[in-house]
């Protein structure tokens, strides 16, 4: 299988443990990285070969600093601990709250990844729906109620969240801290796309108006690269601790010649270069991908609008299964993720996560008419076999 089009890459491999998006890398010039890992080796091999503090190198930590006050978070480098992706933070959290039947609940849908980083605890995992404003916190308070529902965390991603696009609106964020404080409930804040922002106001992170009781994880993945492996999360003392310890047993410290790498990547400034690049590139894909799905989906199915990030969420008719359109997409080489994968308990199979962030504009233009014609051929087939009520 080599699909052309590839919403994404890791569809084709269809399996529930990848779950990644993939950004676009060729938004800076190759010399300028050359130039960042020259200036690397040239100042410092011996650290750079070498173990480093498991808790992260304290100059990529006072640039992390910088890269969350762009989101008007202020935070201190003692209190971050740089992981191995934010994929490893969501792990080393799972193994540090998590124990078997503990109740956790997170948006549905939600990342692919943290239900595969929090699954081998054997949690019980609770799903609060989204809509476009984000997480449906009438839905939250009425669960809260119930005696029996006392959860360890809630995990949400606020921005541009991965499958769905939303973002919670500052309503909603307010209602989820009250909530949070009305319950005792920690919240796991992941915010890898915050930044990725290319049309309307953002929104202060949850971390900023309640730090003690929010988990706020970080990636240099999306804007950087995420080749080099860099997360972070950004916790209270007794948490990071914990983290730390844990991480030890996991790998002993992230990549030296991959912090160090990030540290001179931030520090000549070409996060925030890259960042304008990738806002005007992803809100031109966006917008070709809407448009195509306006022009070549069936009226029945609907998409969200983000405002930001990597993702459109499709809703397809309730009796399609697009799991079972995947490989006729995959005959016309085009990706998708199928919505299944990002429900604890398999639901949501009407739906597709589409990915823009990667493929050049011509070729979302052509993949989503590929896929809309894939679409309204398994239409006709129910139709014809009186299989459309649902
Ligand atoms: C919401 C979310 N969290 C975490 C990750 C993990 O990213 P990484 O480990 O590359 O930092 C991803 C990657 O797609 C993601 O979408």
């Amino acid at each position: 299988l080599s699909p052309e089009i590839i919403f994404d890459p890791y569809a084709s491999l269809y399996s529930e443990a990848t779950g990644r998006g993939l950004p676009f890398i060729g938004g800076l010039p190759p010399e300028s990285l050359v130039a960042v890992m020259d200036s690397v080796l040239s100042g410092g091999i011996n650290e750079a070969f070498q173990y480093c503090e498991t808790e992260g190198r304290d100059a990529l930590k006072s640039q992390l600093v910088k890269v969350m006050a762009q989101e008007g978070l202020d935070s201190e480098p003692e209190h971050i601990l740089v992981t191995t992706g934010s994929q490893q933070a969501l792990d080393l959290l799972a193994r540090t709250f998590l124990d078997p039947g503990d109740i956790v609940l997170t948006e549905g849908p939600t990342y692919v990844g943290a239900l595969a980083a929090f699954r081998p605890a054997l949690p019980r995992i609770i799903t609060v729906p989204l809509d476009d404003l984000g997480i449906r916190t009438d839905v939250l308070r009425e669960l809260l109620e119930r005696p029996e529902i006392d959860p360890k965390f809630i995990y949400v991603v606020p921005n541009f969240q991965n499958p769905a696009g939303v973002t919670m609106n500052s309503r909603r964020r307010r209602e989820l801290l009250d909530l949070a404080v009305e319950h005792d409930l920690l919240i796991l804040e992941d915010n890898p796309y915050g930044l990725l922002r290319f049309e309307g106001e953002p929104l202060p992170p949850l971390k900023a108006s309640d730090p003690r009781r929010v988990i706020y994880i970080g990636t240099l993945s999306k804007i950087v690269s995420p080749g080099i492996r860099v997360g972070w999360v950004f916790a209270p003392d007794p948490i990071i601790e914990r983290l730390s310890t844990l991480k030890q047993s996991a790998d002993l410290c992230s990549s030296s010649l991959n912090q160090m790498f990030a540290e001179e990547y931030l520090r000549r400034g070409l996060y925030e270069k890259n960042l304008v690049n990738l806002r005007d590139i992803y809100r031109s894909r966006r917008d070709v991908m809407l448009k195509s799905l306006e022009k070549h989906f069936p009226a029945e199915a609907h998409w969200t609008n983000p405002q930001g990030g990597l993702f459109i969420w499709v809703t397809l008719p309730e009796y399609l299964d697009s799991a079972k359109m995947l490989p006729m997409a995959i005959d016309r080489k085009v990706a998708f993720v199928p919505g299944s994968a990002f429900y604890p308990d398999g639901s949501g199979a009407n739906r597709i996560r589409l990915n823009f962030s990667f493929p050049p504009e011509e070729k979302i233009a052509w993949g989503i008419e590929t896929l809309g014609k894939v679409v309204r051929k398994e239409m006709d087939l129910y139709r014809s076999l009186g299989l459309d009520n649902p």
